[in-house]
């Protein structure tokens, strides 16, 4: 008896025989069955979500500017000066919040009216303390500004005279 047999099966009963016949015939219909399945369902994503309406949904940027959307004073460009007080500037000028120069108040506006218009329009661009830029209007312009400044102060005491569209951007 030759105890290394080069021709000796890993069969060695009729249920492992059954088992490998089996398998044989199993193992190429499965992957057949999946090869099917993959070239059947080549489009696999919602093929809606590939209409360019959707992807520019998708890709839309997180927010968006609008110009010329604030009210029709905006449209109609330059707005009067107490429009803009009474949009912005009132909140905090009427009743002199956080200090602010009240309207009405002389002594509060005299020492700023001193100092010129150009200079309190410089300020009230930049913003100064509790007061934001702009008074919290970012699309106010310079001229609208001034007149706001100008309605203000000339309501507490001061006889400033009101610019004209373009100018006042000193
Ligand atoms: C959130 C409140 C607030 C709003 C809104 C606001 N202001 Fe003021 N403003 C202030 C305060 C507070 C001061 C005083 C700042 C200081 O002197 O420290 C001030 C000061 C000023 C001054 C004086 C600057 C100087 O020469 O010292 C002007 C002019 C002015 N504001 C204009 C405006 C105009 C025009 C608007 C509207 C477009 C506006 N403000 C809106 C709070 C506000």
């Amino acid at each position: 008896m030759s105890a290394h047999d080069e021709h000796s099966s890993f069969i060695k009963t009729p249920q492992q025989l059954i088992v490998v016949v089996l398998l044989s015939f199993l193992v190429p219909i499965i992957g057949i069955v999946l090869l099917v399945q993959l070239v059947l369902n080549r489009p696999s994503a919602d093929p809606a979500a590939l209409e360019p309406q959707a992807v520019a949904q998708r890709i839309q940027p997180v927010g968006r500017v609008e110009f010329g959307a604030a009210g029709a004073g905006a449209a109609s460009g330059a707005r009067s000066g107490e429009e803009i007080v009474n949009a912005a500037c009132g909140a905090c000028h009427v009743a002199g919040v956080a200090n602010a120069p009240k309207i009405g108040d002389p002594a509060a506006w005299a020492p700023r009216v001193k100092t010129g218009l150009p200079a309190m329009l410089a300020i009230a661009i930049k913003g100064k303390g509790a007061m934001p830029p702009r008074g919290g209007l970012p699309d106010v312009s310079d001229t609208e500004l001034a007149r706001a400044i100008v309605h203000m102060a000339n309501k507490s005491g001061a006889n400033l005279k009101e610019p004209a569209a373009p100018a006042a951007k000193k």
